[in-house]
């Protein structure tokens, strides 16, 4: 860890000029460093979940995190492989290196039991909006709105119907690289 707190201030130290750069901006990208190589060394929350780092390499390589691209990627199976422990462990690891990030469980069993609605006040609460969205086109219109021009992380975990990625998640609506991951037992869609 030490040497590890050493290594983010070297990168800070040569070469930056700091002086010449706005504070925030430099705290930010701190943090950002300092939240990056403490989660790369965790080791996995349970060691004995089988040949996940070689399924975390290759989820990483799908992801092009320092891409500013917008990329969606979807991890599919049958029940019970692993998606959802996969999602969340790459959540975890990169969430930091985003300005909004959501985890969004179980979407097939929320919409069906509570309406798609319910899932669009998720997010909202998850982000800590004072907001209520009451109908499905306002919230993807305030979801919108919040998501424009924004680096954003959304997992959309076990879904099972385009309609709740255009209401979760539209491709129109994310800013410069920002990653969607969808877990699905249905890729046909
Ligand atoms: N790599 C792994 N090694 C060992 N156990 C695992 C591994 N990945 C997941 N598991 C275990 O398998 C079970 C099912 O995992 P998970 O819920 O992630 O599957 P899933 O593919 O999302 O299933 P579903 O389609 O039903 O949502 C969990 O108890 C989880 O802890
Ligand atoms: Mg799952």
């Amino acid at each position: 860890m030490k040497r590890n707190a050493k290594k983010a201030k070297t990168r800070f130290t040569n070469g930056d000029p700091l002086c010449r750069r706005n504070e925030a901006e430099v705290i930010r990208e701190i943090v950002e460093t300092v939240w990056n190589i403490v989660c790369s060394s965790l080791p996995s929350y349970d060691d004995n979940l089988v040949g996940i780092e070689s399924r975390m390499v290759k989820i990483n390589a799908l992801l092009e995190i320092e891409a500013d691209s917008i990329c969606f990627v979807g991890i599919w199976g049958m029940g019970g492989i692993g998606k959802t422990t996969l999602a969340r462990l790459v959540f975890e690891r990169i969430s930091g290196q985003f300005e909004i990030s959501c985890f969004l469980a179980n979407v097939r069993e929320i919409s069906e039991r509570k309406g798609i609605v319910s899932l669009q006040n998720d997010i909202l609460l998850h982000l800590n909006k004072g907001q209520k969205i009451y109908d499905e086109h306002c919230g993807k219109t305030i979801l919108n709105r919040l998501f424009r021009s924004k680096k954003v992380l959304l997992v959309v975990d076990d879904a099972n119907h385009v309609s709740q990625l255009e209401s979760l998640a539209s491709p129109k609506w994310f800013g410069a690289g920002s990653r969607v991951i969808i877990t699905t037992r249905n890729c046909t869609y």
